[in-house]
């Protein structure tokens, strides 16, 4: 990690605020490697620092899965809707998601403050698979799957890349896409002559929609978790 100001440092891994950290410092309740002779200018890199005898584990950076109930947006900030950022509490940290999903489409969405996975984890370069559980009315194309599977136009430049159909019953599949552009599942099923009705993303590479989420619910990845991610996004 990159040094930072004691007094900063307090106050991102913990609920103080900058003032009430530096308080807390002058207080003697801060110490650094076991020494309470600190100051809030000093700097702070691999060093452990405790608080009022609590230990404070300084993560760079926050990765979470949310399950992005329908009805809110997959954005930071929003002069009319309520945000995805706007219904997690994660302190100072400045997240926001890694892509979109509209704001009628549920399921799982990924966030953090980490700009450089973000960035590669959406970049085109890296194909990351997405899977979608669909729901549409209408009937489709009769050779759906091998369309998806070579590619379809949906008035792009080009082609969308190879997608795999799996058909679970009578208006409800899941499509596995590699790309992101803006409402691909629900342009790909009206020019296969379907509507889709509801959307639900199941996974982002690795990871995949922890169940036992309630709509609206986040938890943090684990540390295995933002592995895989990581290596999800290697070329
Ligand atoms: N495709 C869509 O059409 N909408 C989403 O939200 C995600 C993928």
């Amino acid at each position: 990690m990159s040094a930072m100001r004691l007094d900063k440092y307090v106050c991102l891994y913990t609920d103080l605020s900058r003032k009430e950290a530096k308080a807390t410092i002058r207080k003697g309740l801060v110490t650094v490697e076991g020494q309470n002779q600190v100051h809030e200018t000093d700097k702070i890199s691999d060093q452990k620092v405790w608080v009022d005898g609590r230990l404070l584990v300084a993560k760079e950076h926050i990765y979470l899965m949310l399950n992005k109930p329908a009805g809110i947006v997959s954005a930071t900030r929003d002069d009319r809707d309520t945000t995805v950022v706007d219904i997690i509490d994660c302190g100072k940290r400045d997240i926001f998601p890694i892509g979109r999903l509209d704001k009628d489409t549920e399921g799982l969405l990924l966030l953090t403050d980490d700009g450089g996975l973000a960035h590669r984890l959406t970049s085109p370069r890296y194909h990351v698979p997405k899977c979608y559980l669909v729901q549409y009315e209408g009937t489709l194309v009769k050779n759906a799957g091998e369309i998806l599977a070579e590619g379809i136009d949906i008035g792009e430049r080009e082609k969308t890349l190879p997608a795999q159909w799996e058909e679970l019953q009578d208006g409800l599949a899941k499509l596995t896409i590699s790309e992101g552009k803006y409402h691909q599942v629900k342009r790909m099923i009206a020019r296969l002559g379907g509507r889709v009705t509801r959307l639900r993303r199941l996974t982002m590479g690795p990871i995949a929609l922890d169940h036992s989420l309630q709509p609206g619910a986040y938890r943090e990845l684990s540390e295995k978790e933002v592995q895989l991610l990581r290596e999800a996004a290697v070329k």
